[in-house]
């Protein structure tokens, strides 16, 4: 690992996108082609070039994930109490001196991006691409809620009467409980964080039992980068014990959560049961997300945007398509391109460079999965060959076609896709997709403008993407998050979002 500049390079340069451009051609218009023949391998790269990338990931991928003890009930507790003690001088620091030190973290951050990558893939399970995404969105909250707090909690001039001044300032509330998913460990996990901290509040953050190490590596990060250990506390363990244990103490002033539906609901229950104050809960969920596709849509580009959205992850996200809902005109061309698409991926090894679709994350999530698997093959039609391997938790990507949007009611965490033919009118088929409760995502593919902000309008969903993939939200482009069964509603990487952490205070002086 002597000269890691080469390497880098090679890192920073998505395999994805490099594929896509190599000969010259709109990903779209090749669909089988981007994702099959032309492997994001190191061929046609300069020899020393490409010896040394090899040398370089054939080390990374021998990354050993380090061992992490889990919390007591009473490290919970001690924890909680030193964050609650914490708050006052963290909350008084400058907010310019709070951003510097999340700048400082996301410098370091970068600078560690191969090592990091190389951690998501061994722990998280994730692709190449995916590491190298995560990292970067990762560092992009850090930025981004540093330049956000600074212009949010500068205080600001009221108008009022002759006499009187009026201002408003926002500060933090406490000590707040991150609880974040395995899915996005890196991204989600530091999008929480710095969102507390910056805004003012101590963290006891507690990732998902799946994947602690490479939340133990972005801790270090912020502490190295000069926030206290007792205003960012690490507490291991499985939700259902340490998670609850947090939630669960007095001093907790906030709780923001990723994950399911269900255990937000429980937070949300086991916060309403306990005395004292009123605690804010933000909860990011899942989602039952469709496209709808309409007959002026472009077939090759509904074919790129469906596999993407559909399989990329593996469809471990929360933003990942599961009902595609095509027009009756051209759905038989569609479904063939997606087939063809799918079945051209590769499905393995994530370390492998040339992996498409890696493995679930664990038994539990594959058993999930095959299990859903299992009941659609009895209830809806087949359209791919099974591709379940319980042994290395992989799936290859699976398309069933049902008959009515309400079919697709629960949300399948895995690269599995539900396709229907519509006819008639998109609103129908809209006012169907609301009635699931979800509004995550949306995807809508036409060529009538007019058509596609209808419908937009018409969606309960909290981001709505037209002609294009329905995943990889970008902070501060795109803020994230749903409404209903998806969420409470405040959208990461948005410019909403810190104020949800915050308290305010209106300061009026008799002059
Ligand atoms: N933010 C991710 C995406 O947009 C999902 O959590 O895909």
């Amino acid at each position: 690992l002597a000269d890691e500049s080469v390497g880098m390079e090679a890192l920073l340069e998505s395999p994805m996108e490099r594929c896509a451009s190599e000969d010259g051609k709109p990903a779209f218009a090749l669909p089988a082609r981007l994702y099959g023949a032309q492997r994001p391998n190191s061929e046609g790269l300069d020899p020393a070039v490409a010896e040394h990338r090899e040398r370089l990931f054939a080390a990374w991928r021998q990354v050993a994930v380090p061992r992490v003890p889990e919390a007591s009930a009473g490290e919970a507790s001690a924890a909680a109490r030193r964050a609650a003690e914490a708050f006052d001088a963290w909350n008084h620091r400058p907010v310019a001196e709070r951003a510097a030190v999340l700048r400082r973290a996301a410098d370091a951050m970068q600078a560690q991006l191969p090592p990091l990558c190389a951690l998501l893939v061994a722990e998280a399970r994730k692709t190449w691409p995916d590491a190298i995404a995560e990292v970067r969105e990762a560092i992009d909250f850090l930025r981004y809620y540093a330049t956000e707090a600074e212009r949010l909690l500068a205080p600001v001039e009221l108008p009022g009467p002759t006499g009187e001044r009026n201002t408003l300032r926002l500060h933090g509330r406490g000590a707040w409980v991150c609880i974040s998913p395995w899915n996005f460990p890196l991204a989600i996990f530091t999008g929480q964080v710095a969102a507390a901290l910056v805004t003012g509040n101590t963290v006891l953050a507690k990732p998902a039992e799946q994947t602690p190490a490479i939340a133990r590596e972005a801790v270090r990060l912020l502490h190295a980068a000069g926030v206290p250990a007792e205003v960012l506390q690490l507490l291991h363990g499985p939700g259902e014990t340490v998670g609850a244990a947090l939630v669960a103490e007095p001093a907790v002033a906030g709780v923001v959560f990723t994950g399911s539906t269900p255990v937000a609901k429980a937070i949300q229950r086991a916060l309403a049961a306990k005395d004292g104050p009123i605690v804010p809960l933000i909860a990011e969920t899942g989602g039952v997300n469709a496209m709808l596709v309409d007959s002026s849509a472009l077939p090759e580009q509904v074919a790129d945007a469906v596999v993407q959205s559909a399989f990329r992850s593996a469809g471990q996200r929360c933003s990942a398509l599961r009902l595609l809902c095509v027009h009756e005109s051209i759905a038989d061309g569609v479904i063939e391109m997606v087939r063809g698409a799918a079945q051209a991926l590769v499905v393995g090894d994530p370390t492998d460079l040339a992996t498409d679709v890696g493995p679930l994350i664990d038994a539990e999530a594959f058993d999930g999965v095959a299990r859903h698997l299992a009941r659609l093959r009895t209830t809806a039609r087949a359209l791919l060959p099974e591709g379940e391997d319980a042994t290395t938790h992989t799936v290859a990507p699976q398309l069933f076609e049902i008959r009515h949007v309400a079919e697709a009611s629960q949300e399948i965490f895995g690269p599995v896709l539900q396709v229907l033919r519509w006819r008639g009118d998109p609103k129908d088929v809209i006012a169907q997709v609301n009635a699931l409760g979800y509004g995550l995502t949306l995807g809508l593919q036409t060529r009538i403008d007019s058509r596609a902000l209808a419908l937009a309008a018409q969606a309960r969903a909290g981001n709505v993407y037209v002609n294009r993939n329905t995943i990889g939200a970008v902070v501060g482009v795109q803020p994230f998050g749903g409404e209903g069964l998806s969420g409470t509603g405040p959208k990461a990487g948005g410019p909403h979002y810190l104020p949800r952490f915050c308290a305010e205070q209106t300061l009026t002086i008799n002059t």
